[in-house]
């Protein structure tokens, strides 16, 4: 076993390698050199696969990663022993490396068959882009489908909820409205009755005469028509108010229907009749109508309906907010508001008179909502709902028709008004498009064609 050692190490009886070379420098630099570059490049490619190994943790196939780093390093022992053997003949130890060499290139070459078709069968690159395209694809047409789902869930139930009160006070309403014609006719009746007897009898018994001064009989007959006159007048308004109730939620229709824009827009400003008036801190918001003469138009009413009434909403937050943040600031913007709307134009200054309220920094006094509608192309008609609060900035624009983007505190700003209303607007073959700068006003704008044409 030493002998065999001995011989497998011994220099004796060869030739160092240098003599083949006949010793010529330019020759054994030559080969000293490449040899060392070849070497250090084969030792250097094992680290990288090792660093590959360790970030791809899920790659399939490390044991072939460990072959090759056997294989490569042998490989690259091989040139080392190349250059030793230029003046150390141990041609047993080199000839030995090469052995191991071959063995495990080999074992890898063969071990290298098998994993070749689940190789080919691994996604390419551009496999992969495609999936994840579609993934992604199919991620947005899931967030959209959920925003529509949760919107909807939300108008239908408010939908459900005016309709029901509608309906529940439609009935007795009309019996109290029907009536009150004929309560009024028969009150002037009965008074001119009075008048009558008072004419031909001016001294009536004493019984008649106390009760006339007890309850004050001129009065009454002063009073009466003016109570029934603000009763006729208060059935009415109610009665108005249900059947712009019954139009905003359209239970009772169709679907798609051709329907006056104008009276979408006017039933959705009675829902929010509350917020505009004003109430504690907030100054009544002034509604500008200019209605053009718009064609009957195609549609589904009621989604249109809850397009106005997010933006009407939105625009009525931006208001409200607009006062509380002009309070915060000791009203020094107060000008901004009016002087900066790009839609001033838009806005008739004519009739929208200044609120005075108990703060007396509070200067805004034009808090104003401007709808106009037009007829564009003849076969579109566009809608704009302008507003002179605060604005957003260029950011928030880009943001606000991505379902779930608010500005609003949680809990009271879901993010979906205006995603939703994009949806419906372009469901309706048009646009939403939305024209904003800070404290410069936010104007919307609504364009649909009066046919509708489904996308
Ligand atoms: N008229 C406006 N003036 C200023 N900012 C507005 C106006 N309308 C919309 N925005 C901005 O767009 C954002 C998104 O509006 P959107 O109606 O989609 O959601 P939201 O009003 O926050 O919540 P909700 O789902 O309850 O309507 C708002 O949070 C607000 O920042
Ligand atoms: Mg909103």
């Amino acid at each position: 076993m030493l002998q065999f050692l001995q011989n497998f190490f011994t220099e004796a009886s060869f030739i160092p390698h240098g003599h083949c070379y006949l010793w010529q420098p330019s020759l054994v630099w030559l080969n000293i050199v490449s040899d060392s570059v070849i070497a250090l490049v084969y030792y250097s490619i094992p680290a990288i696969l090792i660093y590959f190994a360790h970030k791809r943790k899920d790659f399939p196939f490390k044991w072939i990663l460990v072959l090759f780093g056997a294989f490569i390093i042998s490989c690259g022992t091989t040139h080392i022993m190349d250059i030793w053997t230029l003046w150390h003949p141990t041609y047993w130890v080199s000839s030995f490396i090469k052995v191991i060499t071959a063995i495990v290139s080999a074992y890898t070459a063969v071990a290298l068959l098998p994993i070749i078709p689940q190789a080919l069968a691994l996604p390419s690159p551009s496999q992969l882009e495609a999936a994840n395209f579609q993934l992604k694809l199919t991620l947005q047409e899931l967030s959209s489908t959920q925003t529509q789902l949760i919107q909807t869930e939300k108008m239908s139930s408010l939908g459900q909820l005016v309709a029901g009160i509608a309906h529940e006070i439609n009935n007795p309403i009309n019996f109290i409205y029907g009536n009150t014609s004929l309560v009024d006719e028969y009150t002037e009746n009965l008074l001119d009755v009075i008048a009558l007897y008072q004419k031909n009898y001016p001294l009536p018994v004493a019984e008649i005469q106390a009760l006339t001064e007890k309850i004050d009989l001129d009065f009454i007959q002063d009073d009466l028509p003016k109570i029934l006159s603000s009763m006729k007048m208060g059935a009415d308004r109610i009665r108005n108010i249900v059947l712009s109730l019954r139009n905003f939620s359209r239970l009772d229709e169709a679907e798609i229907k051709k329907v006056d824009i104008h009276e979408g827009i006017d039933s959705t400003l009675v829902i929010l009749q509350n917020r505009l008036q004003g109430k504690g801190n907030y100054p009544e918001i002034h509604v500008i109508k200019e209605y053009g003469n718009l064609p009957k138009v195609e549609c589904y009413p009621r989604q249109l309906n809850q397009v106005f009434l997010n933006i009407l909403n939105n625009a009525i937050d931006a208001l409200e907010e607009s006062v509380v943040s002009q309070r915060s600031l000791g009203g020094s913007h107060a000008t901004s508001f009016n002087g900066g709307n790009p839609h001033k134009q838009l806005v008739n200054s004519e009739g929208v008179s200044g609120k005075t309220t108990d703060n007396a920094q509070l200067t805004i006094d034009k808090l104003q909502i401007c709808i106009r509608t037009e007829v564009v192309d003849s076969n579109q008609v566009m809608i704009r709902i302008a507003d002179n609060g605060y604005g957003m900035t260029e950011a928030v624009k880009q943001k606000i028709f991505e379902p779930f983007f608010t500005t609003k505190p949680v809990g009271s700003g879901t993010g979906l008004g205006l995603a939703i209303s994009y949806q419906i607007v372009s469901k309706h073959g048009g646009l939403l498009n939305c024209i904003s700068a800070p404290l410069q006003g936010t104007e919307f704008l609504i364009q649909i064609p009066t046919q509708l044409k489904l996308s």
